[in-house]
This record gives structure tokens, sequence and C-alpha cells, in this order.
């Protein structure tokens, strides 16, 4: 572990307002999220944890690292040691915690990884915070844990069916999380958000994958048949949502963050060749795309209620067409 900023010792400084720890931030939700809480909110201290896993790049933050209001630790959500003594050091407030092994198709290969990291690391998360006595801790889930769904909507109440390692995982640590509420009255608020895209997203994702194939003359590779439906917002959008979560968000309640807004893979590696390949003529599109075994499972659809969100006053705003502009400049 190290501490890296600005040459801060080890402690809170005095003067601010709280002290938010986000884990993963050196990913790419958490970078985004990260960036506009040290913009916006001068007067919180923002911790980084991050064991700088294989997807995680400090240039995310470049802009912000110099900030007096932000400090970076290198660490592991899984070592409870250092895990207790970060929460006595920082006097943490606020915990965000991001911070996961993320990749669904790599979890069929590492699911005790998995596990490991996702619901392991945070029930040490969690504990230690309870500890702490901390005043709020969001845990980001997905819209994963509901499983496939072709017509049902899913709200909060909706049950959680996973079907593959990586969601199984994100489910289980719900349950630990949702437990210190049940326990304890711990102040939890959980999220649980579509797909999400935008710069600085790794390459292993569906859409930076598309992207980066295309601009190296290479196919989009498309699991099964490319019909399988997936919701997707850009990360301003989500950014919004999480900075209203920490505002507005009940202890003890889950939050859908989702977007009707929905697309088949098929449809999105046509979009992506269009934008990158300058075509339209559909063979030559036909060209761009190589259908591969699908994966051992592979949902469908995953239609959420975001209604509560709403009430909070949180709507997605940025267009697609816009999103996706953005992100394959980039
Ligand atoms: N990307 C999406 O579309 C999406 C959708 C819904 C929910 N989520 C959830 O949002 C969170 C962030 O997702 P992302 O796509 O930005 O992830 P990412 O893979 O880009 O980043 C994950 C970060 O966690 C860090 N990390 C991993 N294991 C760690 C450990 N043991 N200790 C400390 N840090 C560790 C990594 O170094 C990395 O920086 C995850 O919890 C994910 O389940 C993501």
């Amino acid at each position: 572990m190290s501490a890296a900023a600005g040459g801060e010792a080890p402690g809170p400084p005095s003067g601010f307002a709280k002290r938010v720890l986000v884990t993963g931030g050196a990913g790419f939700i958490a970078s985004h999220v990260i960036v506009s809480l040290v913009e916006d909110y001068p007067d919180y201290m923002i911790i980084n944890l991050d064991k700088l896993d294989y997807c995680a790049s400090l240039k995310n933050l470049e802009t912000i690292s110099n900030k007096q209001n932000y400090k970076f630790i290198e660490g592991d959500i899984c070592e409870p040691h250092f895990i207790k003594w970060l929460f006595e050091t920082e006097k943490v407030d606020i915990v965000l915690h991001f911070a996961a092994q993320t990749h669904v198709d790599l979890s069929f290969v590492h699911a005790l990884e998995f596990t490991y990291v996702n619901v392991y690391g945070t029930h040490v998360l969690v504990s230690a915070a309870y500890e702490a006595r901390v005043e709020k801790f969001i845990y980001v889930s997905t819209d994963e844990v509901y499983g496939g769904s072709l017509d049902e909507e899913f709200d909060e109440s909706s049950p959680k069916q996973p079907t593959n390692p990586y969601a199984s995982s994100k489910a289980a640590a719900e349950c630990f999380v949702q437990s210190y509420w049940e326990q304890y009255k711990f102040p939890v608020v959980i999220t649980r958000s579509s797909n999400v895209y935008g710069p600085h997203q790794y390459p292993e994702k569906v859409i930076p994958k598309f992207i980066s194939l295309l601009q190296h003359n290479r196919k989009c590779c498309i699991h099964g048949s490319g019909l399988q439906k997936r919701n997707f917002l850009y990360a301003a959008d989500v950014v919004e949502a999480f900075l209203t979560v920490l505002k507005k968000g009940k202890p003890g309640e889950i939050y859908n963050i989702g977007t009707n807004f929905e697309m088949s893979i098929a449809q999105l590696a046509k979009e992506l060749i269009q934008l990158i390949k300058e075509t339209n003529s559909e063979s030559e599109m036909e060209n761009w795309v190589d259908y591969v075994d699908d994966r051992p499972s592979n949902d469908m659809r995953y239609p959420m209620k975001s209604e509560k969100m709403h009430g909070l006053g949180w709507r997605p705003k940025v267009p697609w067409k816009e999103g996706i502009k953005k992100t394959s400049m980039f």
C-alpha cells in the first residue's frame, strides 16, 4: 500500500466538510465520479482507494491529481487490517464502493477470484465502515443481479436471479451490505445500474472493444446471435445519478439507475461501423462483423424501471448519438 497525493501525510487534515472514500477510483465509472466530486465539491476531501488492477489507470485522473482535496491510496479492499487502518486514519464520512472485478467473460474463467474480490472484499469494507460509524455507505451494484427478462420490467423489489458468476458475486455482496441495514440500521444504499459507456472504459467491454477493433481494421466479434439487447447510459449521466444518491439516497433503499434506451449488440456493431467506417452499405457492414460462440449464459434483456431515481430528480440527459460520438473520438 502507498499514499500518493501531493506529499500529504496520512491522517485527515482539518477543514473539509466531508471525507469521501471512493473505492476503485482508477477504474472507468469511479474515475468520472471522482473528477466531478473533486471539481464540484472543493470542501469535500476525496480519497481514492484502488489496487491498480489491469483495467485501472491513474491517467483517468490526471486533471485533478494535484488538487488539495484529492488523495490517492494504493491498496486492496480484501486486506482487513489495512482497511481498518484506513478508516481509523482517514476519518471517512461517506463511502462510494465501486471496486470490483467487472468483466463477465472473465468471470466464467476466474469465478472464485470474482467471489473473493466482489463478495469478501465488499464484506471487509462494509464491516470496517460500520465499525468506523460511517454516515453513508453506497454500494454500486448492477442490473445483472435481476437475470434476464424478455418483457417484465424489473423494479427494486424484483427477485435477484443472477445467471453468471459476475452477477452472482454482485448479488451476494448486496446481501451482505443489506444485512448491515437489517441488523444494525447501518445506513447503506444500493444502486443497480444499466451498462455504462464513455471515455476511459477498458477495451474488454463491448463498446470500447468494438471501437478499438474497427479502428485497427478488425471485425466486431459478436457473441451468439447478437440479438441480446442492452440499455446504455452515458458516463456523465451516471455521475449525476451517483451525486444524486450521495445527496438524497435514503438509508436502506435500493435504486435502479436505468434508461429506456436499449439496443441489440448486432445493432450496436452496425452503428459503430457506420460511425467509424463511414459506410451505410449493408454488404460492406457485414464484412466488419464476425459471429463467435456465445457465452455459457447470455441474458436477453435487463429492462428496468427507474422511477425511484426519477423521484429524487434524476433522469438521463445525454442522447446516444452525442454520447457515442464523444466516446468514439476519445
Ligand atoms: N461498467 C458498467 O457498465 C457497470 C454497470 C453496472 C454496474 N457497474 C459496477 O460499477 C463498478 C465499477 O465498474 P467499472 O466498469 O467502472 O469497473 P472497472 O473494471 O473499470 O474498474 C474497477 C476498479 O476496481 C479496482 N479494483 C479491483 N479490485 C480491487 C481491490 N481488490 N481493491 C481495490 N481496488 C480494486 C480496479 O483496479 C479498477 O480500478 C463495479 O462495481 C461494477 O460492478 C458497472
